[in-house]
């Protein structure tokens, strides 16, 4: 079976204080999009959606003109959920194919995080998610009062987030029909009853969210050169 993929760039990125959304913001003259489409190709992925904002189909076809392999895009929707569930249906691939949905904002992640995400879902997993430790003491806002959350037991997740296209279809039109508020995909399928397996993700797929995480992304390119 092949595998395909959704690249979410529906949002307008306004944290990172540029005029356009931020999956058109460059780094080293290279948008965020286009770096999140080529990462994923670079990695075998077969074909690609990209979900975009209303209004710039013209901007977007210009970031990924030339782009290898088939990357078609389609207007997102209001939430991410939304726009996976409109990505997911454009895609052309057959239902047994895996589907990875990716945040164009995590635009430098490695091949080995792409492959490894779906060398598990062939492997026969139901949802897989890349996750890394968390470096940070985590303290829970309770009403008033706070406590500590022991900092071993969690994992940040990131993306691309992968299971079979059929299953994460029916498990998004679930969560669309029940009205769930979701933030990632692997909750999708949870709500769905399916298991999620997790995969080491990597720094690198840092979501690019604030101007500071521009600095380290193009640090990351510079240490890439060398
Ligand atoms: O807002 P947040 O950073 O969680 O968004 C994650 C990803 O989802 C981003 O890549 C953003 O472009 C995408 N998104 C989308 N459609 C929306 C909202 C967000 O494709 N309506």
């Amino acid at each position: 079976a092949p595998a395909v993929a959704v690249v979410v760039a529906a949002g307008s990125g306004s944290r990172l204080g540029a005029a356009v959304p931020k999956a058109l913001v460059e780094l080293d003259g290279v948008t965020l999009v286009r770096r999140a489409v080529d990462a994923l190709t670079d990695a075998g992925i077969d074909e690609i959606v990209v979900t975009i904002p209303e209004g710039l189909a013209g901007e977007f076809a210009v970031a990924l003109a030339g782009a290898d392999g088939r990357v078609a895009s389609v207007v997102g929707g209001a939430t991410r959920q939304d726009s996976v569930r409109l990505g997911l249906a454009a895609l052309t691939a057959p239902a047994d194919a895996i589907v990875l949905v990716h945040d164009a904002a995590r635009s430098l992640v490695p091949a080995d995080t792409v492959r490894g995400v779906v060398a598990a879902v062939r492997d026969g997993a139901d949802c897989v998610i890349p996750v890394i430790p968390v470096v940070d003491s985590v303290r829970r806002v309770t009403g008033p009062g706070n406590e500590v959350v022991d900092r071993a037991d969690l994992r940040a997740v990131q993306t691309p987030q992968a299971a079979r296209l059929r299953v994460l279809r029916d498990a998004h039109d679930l969560v669309a029909r029940d009205g769930v508020d979701v933030t990632d995909d692997a909750t999708v399928c949870e709500y769905a009853g399916l298991s999620v397996t997790l995969v080491p993700g990597h720094r690198d797929a840092l979501k690019i969210t604030e101007p500071i995480d521009l600095v380290l992304a193009r640090a990351i390119l510079e240490q890439r050169r060398q």
